[in-house]
């Protein structure tokens, strides 16, 4: 086998417990996961948030868009039980709160900046900020299907890492990518295709391809060096790994 291939942990261990919150994080860092991959909104008090949807309806007992809740109102929701109700401890974790954990071991940290709908502004500077006052800039890898969002966060600090997130076939992606000052690629599943996997090795481009959840997606891109898989079963991904 080439390099060994690297595992984050998608929203968490989220197939085994619910996405985006800590114990989905403390189950990831004590399956063997890398890494943790994690998606950041703002609250109506510009905290920085963990959460997925641009609402709390999904994941929480609350309702309404994370960007009209006060941190205090949003730390209050029951963020576990919608998984299951052993987990009605649960909260939607602070980037804040996710960071103070992750300086008790060494995870590598990728933080995808939230775009749909709502386009946060000054969410780059945010989080660049609260990386920098935990020295975290060599462990997180900032990535975001808004690519101008990555552009302000290499102009705000260039040591950060930054990954293009995309869904399409782009052609030689390795190269588009460091015209913006992404360093690695983070695409999905069906389009890291052997042409890809290839192309942007031989550039020396990181390709991070997600959600990879089925064992031989798994043993296919271990087998041709990928640099890393995203997964939310990060547990099995370890076990395959260790047999490929
Ligand atoms: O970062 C990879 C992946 O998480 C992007 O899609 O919808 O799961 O945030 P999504
Ligand atoms: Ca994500």
């Amino acid at each position: 086998m080439p390099e060994h291939t690297k595992i984050f942990a998608h929203r968490g261990s989220a197939g085994t417990h619910p996405e985006n919150t800590m114990v989905s994080f403390e189950a990831a860092l004590n399956a063997g996961a890398d890494g943790l991959e994690f998606d950041v909104q703002l609250t109506k008090d510009q905290v920085p948030v963990v959460i997925h949807d641009e609402t709390v309806n999904r994941t929480t007992n609350g309702k309404g868009w994370v960007k009209d809740l006060s941190y205090e109102e949003l730390k209050t929701l029951d963020a576990g039980s919608w998984f299951d109700s052993t987990f009605s401890h649960a909260t939607i974790p602070s980037l804040e709160e996710l960071f103070q954990w992750a300086s008790h071991n060494s995870m590598a940290l990728n933080l995808e900046l939230k775009s749909g709908l709502i386009r946060y502004q000054g969410i780059e500077k945010i989080v660049v900020d609260l990386i920098h006052t935990y020295h975290l800039e060599k462990r997180v890898i900032i990535s975001s299907f808004n690519h101008y969002s990555l552009v302000e966060v290499h102009r705000l600090n260039p040591s950060i890492e930054t990954a293009i997130l995309f869904m399409e076939g782009l052609y030689e992606p390795w190269k588009y990518a460091k015209g913006i000052g992404a360093s690695s690629l983070h695409c999905y599943l069906p389009v890291a295709v052997p042409e890809l996997i290839q192309g942007a090795a031989d550039a020396g481009t990181p390709v991070r391809p997600f959600t990879v959840n089925e064992e031989a997606h798994m043993r296919g891109l271990m087998r041709g060096g990928c640099a890393a898989i995203i997964t939310d079963w990060p547990e099995k991904a370890v076990q395959i790994r260790s047999q490929t």
